[in-house]
């Protein structure tokens, strides 16, 4: 009897510590997961940038308020940095600023136009108080993107911005390529009226990542999954045009590919900042 209720004691002590770790194992999956699978990055970020709050503040008028901003830009985009961009130039080719680097391309200097203003020729726009967001997609190697596209217009969702859909009709996919499709907004009601007009930039370009150029599983050898990225991935700005000044305004950016579901909740392909103009 005594030896039985031992036993049953054990077993269930042993269960327990096996429901305990398996919930500790399966936590640590899902967060690392759930952040490492197709993240939409946010640039500039701070030293303590966390995804649920991350701040951009600045005062237009005083220098001393967006200059860090500016050196975290140049610094995240120094790896894009080269006299000969590809066509189109994937980022800004250059972090120096026009009357410091005389040398710089004819190349160069024409992507540098086709990113204006979100160079570092107009201080990404942080002094005029037209400031320049950038996004990149990463973690996209487990990923096969299903593009939408005008070739297969079936179920395309209704909350599709219209500015987009008609991207899609005039920029057809046989034609043009495939896109994953990035679009932001105010995040709440009152965050829409105090955006204002947004753009992304290159303004020649789509608002989107061409698949061609993303390293997803359908494009990289099995092998290379598990290594980081040979180049970085290439970039859409979000240039504010007219922020409201002095409130605080939350932006939700989102990519649009048919596997990809959308949640308020979710992080997958989705990011979020807050924008403080004073
Ligand atoms: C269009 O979208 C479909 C479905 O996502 C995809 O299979 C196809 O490769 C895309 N491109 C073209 C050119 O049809």
């Amino acid at each position: 009897m005594g030896l039985e209720k031992r036993t049953v004691k054990i077993i269930v002590i042993v269960l327990v510590v096996f429901l305990i770790i398996g919930g500790i194992v399966g936590l640590l999956l899902g967060l690392l997961l759930n952040q490492r699978y197709v993240e939409l990055e946010v640039w500039p970020r701070s030293d303590d940038y966390n995804w649920d709050q991350p701040l951009i503040q600045f005062r237009a008028s005083d220098p001393g308020t967006w200059q860090h901003w500016i050196r975290r830009i140049n610094d995240f985009l120094s790896v894009y940095e080269t006299n000969v961009p590809e066509e189109p130039a994937r980022a800004p080719c250059s972090t120096r600023n026009r009357q410091e680097q005389q040398l710089r391309s004819p190349n160069c200097d024409n992507a540098m136009r086709m990113w204006a203003p979100c160079t570092i020729d107009n201080y990404y726009g942080y002094a005029d108080g037209k400031p320049c967001v950038f996004l990149r997609l990463s973690h996209v190697h487990y990923w096969v993107p299903e593009p939408y596209n005008m070739s297969m217009p079936l179920h395309i969702p209704p909350e599709m911005p219209e500015h987009l859909k008609q991207i899609m009709r005039l920029r057809p996919a046989h034609q043009f390529g495939d896109y994953v499709w990035v679009t932001c907004e105010g995040e709440f009601n009152s965050d829409q009226e105090n955006i204002g007009p947004i753009s992304y930039i290159p303004a020649g370009l789509p608002p989107g990542f061409p698949t061609t150029r993303l390293h997803t599983a359908d494009r990289i050898p099995r092998n290379a999954r598990a290594l980081p990225d040979r180049d970085p991935g290439p970039l859409v700005a979000v240039l504010f045009e007219n922020p409201r000044r002095g409130v605080l305004i939350n932006v939700e950016c989102r990519i649009w590919s048919r596997d990809i579901y959308y949640d308020r909740s979710s992080r997958v392909g989705r990011a979020r900042f807050e924008l403080y103009v004073d």
